[in-house]
């Protein structure tokens, strides 16, 4: 593969965007990666989010062409970050149209600005097309791209960003990266596995969407009042092409990134796989969260907070594999911001907090991930143990359950005096799995035994349980991802449906016991009036009959009240649910 001139990240940039602008384009700032005035989307996906209501005729744009590099964010790429393709924040450098020029300029542009402005080999050039695009299959050949280098797909089709918005089908120019020599690409295109989308000589670079549809909430499609243009090209993936460098992760955009990480754990990159891993991993998410706490957001436990939190986590995690001393992030942070901050001036203005949301992440998860660590390796290490341990027990498990009435005590015996795990944990979290199930079920029998029977058919041996998933998360704060990919290095899986079973009755059990534990002296008056419970019926009934099982009259327990006192009353049950501290 020859290309001819090296270009830096920030010349490719600027090419970019100057080829347009001599398209009559104006430049465009990217917008932040909280999207404005859009609840249907989480973080910025791509450059056309800013400009939905351009495209959907809402607003009207400052000028019908606009060219910009926009950062992105793509939440569902975090676990497959740490090979050499994968991101979750990219530069997209696009180029839109809104009702001005149309498929034909597009792609005109595109290929002439892949050839003459970044030097690409032209032969190597292929193009995907929608199925029923035979428009856009009639400009790539009136352009000389040979047929057998125009791939038809049915789902070349792009958008919308969120649950609604813009879309429609698209066209991708993709780069061939293989040894073939053009002669022998009209039959190796014969083969269903050879070619763009399929086999992984072939990158995907340049997305062009031709943007001619509105996808409503209820799925139904309209056609927007005119015809528009929305592309987009990876500025990390196009950069690892004109460099002639294997990933992303090899490119300019990333040497200062890497430099720091080998500085601080003194293992050079291209030294092993499993380092090589850790470290892609440090670098991407330290840059993304760098990008996002730029922007505001800050870790939290839902929404984008949550995201944040999870990829800071996932880094400390592997900065812990390659030992480096947290807090550490802050350190890489300050690389971020000196490689990208003159494009992305937030990032200089916000550096400060920025280093401090980071810092105060750290330091705040630092103590859990050693200690959550800690436990989880050793239960990894004991499996076999518990497992052998487990099968012992068995026998009698299935005796006692078997009985009509089997007592809780019996099991809780079992478990206790089994003492499986290290330090017992895996006997005391089955008793605590069991005095929640009591606690929550209905018909308490019936749903202890298919608990029971449930943990039985366990293979102890190959899985993490979701009770160990659980304990690991609610007690300690430990991730069920993070247990997760560690689980996975010694080729064990999680039970995540159980792990969301048991969350889902904790969450439970918090709420129906929540009416008593705002307030430790009332719930000390109301055991010592021998009232344990109000048992919460509105799951399944508005109306119920319900017994006067205590009366307070100045908070003091009473046998009876007259006409006109003010009196509080305790029902054995009731279908009001408590909100806002009851009052509601
Ligand atoms: N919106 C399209 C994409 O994200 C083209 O920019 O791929």
């Amino acid at each position: 593969m020859t290309i001819n001139k090296y270009l830096s990240s920030d010349e490719i940039r600027d090419s970019f965007l100057n080829y347009f602008v001599k398209k009559k384009h104006i430049t465009h700032p990217s917008s932040s990666l909280i999207p404005a005035n859009d609840p249907t989307l989480l973080l910025t996906n791509s450059g056309m989010a800013q400009f939905k209501s351009y495209f959907s005729g809402e607003s009207k744009p400052p000028k019908p062409r606009i060219t910009t590099s926009q950062k992105c964010f793509r939440s569902t790429d975090i676990d497959e970050v740490g090979d050499n393709t994968h991101l979750t924040l990219f530069e997209m450098l696009g180029n839109f149209s809104f009702g001005d020029y149309f498929k034909e300029e597009a792609c005109k542009w595109g290929l002439e600005l892949l050839i003459n402005e970044f030097g690409l080999e032209e032969n190597r050039i292929f193009a995907t097309v929608h199925s029923d695009d035979s428009e856009a299959k009639k400009i790539w050949l009136n352009l000389g791209m040979p047929e057998h280098k125009i791939f038809s797909f049915d789902d070349n089709w792009w958008g919308p960003a969120g649950l609604e918005g813009p879309c429609g089908p698209c066209s991708e120019l993709h780069y061939y990266t293989g040894d073939l020599l053009p002669n022998d690409y009209k039959s190796a295109s014969k083969n269903k596995s050879w070619g763009p989308n399929v086999s992984d000589e072939f990158l995907e670079l340049y997305n062009l969407v031709f943007t001619q549809f509105y996808h409503h909430l209820d799925g139904r499609k309209t056609e927007l009042p005119k015809k528009n243009i929305d592309t987009g090209m990876g500025l990390e993936r196009l950069t690892s092409v004109i460099q002639q460098v294997d990933s992303c992760y090899d490119t300019d955009l990333f040497t200062e990134i890497i430099e720091k990480i080998e500085n601080l754990s003194g293992i050079q990159w291209k030294k092993s796989k499993s380092s090589d891993k850790a470290i892609i991993i440090i670098a991407e998410h330290v840059r993304s969260a760098t990008f996002l706490i730029g922007d505001g957001v800050i870790p939290e436990n839902t929404g984008r907070g949550y995201i944040l939190r999870r990829i800071i986590r996932r880094a400390m995690r592997y900065g812990m594999t390659l030992k480096i001393k947290a807090p550490f992030m802050g350190l890489i942070a300050e690389e971020v911001i000196r490689k990208m901050g003159h494009h992305y001036s937030e990032l200089i203005e916000n550096k400060p907090f920025i280093l401090k949301v980071l810092e105060v992440e750290e330091t705040k998860f630092s103590s859990t991930l050693q200690q959550g660590n800690t436990l989880l390796k050793t239960l990894i290490k004991d499996r076999n143990l518990i497992q052998e341990k487990f099968d012992q027990i068995n026998k009698n498990l299935i005796k006692i359950i078997s009985k009509e009435n089997f007592k809780d005590k019996e099991l809780f015996d079992l478990f206790e005096k089994s003492k499986i795990g290290p330090e017992s944990l895996i006997s005391n979290l089955i008793n605590k799995a069991i005095d929640l199930e009591k606690h929550i079920a209905k018909e308490k029998n019936d749903q202890l035994k298919l608990l029971i029977k449930n943990i039985t058919k366990l293979n102890w041996k190959n899985n993490i349980s979701g009770f160990e998933v659980a304990y690991l998360y609610d007690t300690l704060g430990f991730p069920a991802e993070v247990t997760s990919e560690i689980a996975e290095e010694s080729n064990l899986k999680i039970d995540l449906d159980e792990f969301n079973n048991i969350m889902e009755k904790l969450k439970l059990r918090a709420k129906s016991s929540s009416q008593f534990k705002g307030d430790l002296s009332l719930q000390r008056l109301f055991e010592e009036m021998g009232i344990s419970e109000t048992t919460f019926q509105g799951h399944n009934n508005l109306k119920t009959d319900s017994l006067v099982i205590g009366i307070l009259k100045n908070d003091k327990p009473t046998k009876k009240a007259n006409s006109g006192d003010e009196i509080k009353i305790i029902l054995n049950q009731t279908p009001f649910y408590p909100e806002g501290g009851g009052q509601v």
